[in-house]
């Protein structure tokens, strides 16, 4: 079993669009997946209550459950949403819990600060440090034609982890959102465009994951 932290500490940077979206994807594979919604918004588990039941199922597991009792239930894929504001002990053990962590975020001054000071903390662990837990950005609602998506390049000049896609900002996911969908159980005519910009992401998992 592998286990996906999606997490960032900047309020509404997309993590719960994020995880939701891994899960979904996983789902459309027919693996065995699961959200563990971390964060008592509770956005991950309504989002999941509001799923069709003839979509590809996504289980869903309770907050705290541990990497043992997830594998004990097989689980193949365990994706991680988290809060806002993720710091300290709570941070270092959802981190300790993972193989993967996905960060997103937008391309806003304010998020790339509080992106910056988040791994700047994540940096500091020693699983990160050992390479044990393989970290990514991923930058959404993304649109290449603005001044902010240059500075957002130049930030991430340098930068130790990889920010390995951009997801372009629509309409799209605040539908699936409110449906219990995702981009991969629309039909083609209405999510290909979006599926090509995950690519990098389902690539970089499995990757991962071998
Ligand atoms: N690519 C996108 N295009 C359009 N809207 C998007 C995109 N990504 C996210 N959103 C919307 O932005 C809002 C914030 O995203 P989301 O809820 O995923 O962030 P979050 O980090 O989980 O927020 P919180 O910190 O409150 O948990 C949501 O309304 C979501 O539907
Ligand atoms: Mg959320």
């Amino acid at each position: 079993m592998r286990t996906l932290l999606v997490a960032n500490a900047k309020g509404g940077s997309g993590k719960t669009t994020l995880a939701t979206h891994a899960a979904g994807w996983f789902a459309s594979r027919r693996q065995r997946v699961a959200l563990q919604d971390e964060d008592t918004q509770r956005s991950g588990s309504s989002w999941l209550a509001r799923r069709p039941i003839l979509f590809p199922k996504i289980e869903a597991l309770k907050p705290g459950t541990s990497r043992k009792e997830a594998r004990e239930q097989g689980i193949a894929w365990r994706i991680i949403d988290s809060p806002a504001g993720l710091h300290g002990e709570r941070l270092r053990d959802l981190v300790k819990q993972a193989d993967h962590l996905l960060v997103p975020l937008s391309p806003s001054a304010f998020d790339m600060e509080a992106t910056q000071a988040f791994l700047d903390a994540v940096t500091e662990y020693k699983a990160v440090r050992e390479q044990k837990l393989a970290v990514a950005l991923v930058a959404m609602r993304f649109d290449a034609r603005t001044r902010s998506a240059q500075e957002l390049d130049e930030f991430l000049y340098g930068f130790e982890f990889p920010l390995i896609a951009h997801l372009r900002e629509t309409q799209v996911y605040i539908r699936c959102a409110r449906d219990g969908l995702t981009l991969f159980d629309l039909p083609p005519s209405r999510g290909k465009q979006d599926w090509e910009q995950w690519l990098p992401i389902t690539a970089w998992l499995i990757k991962q994951g071998v």
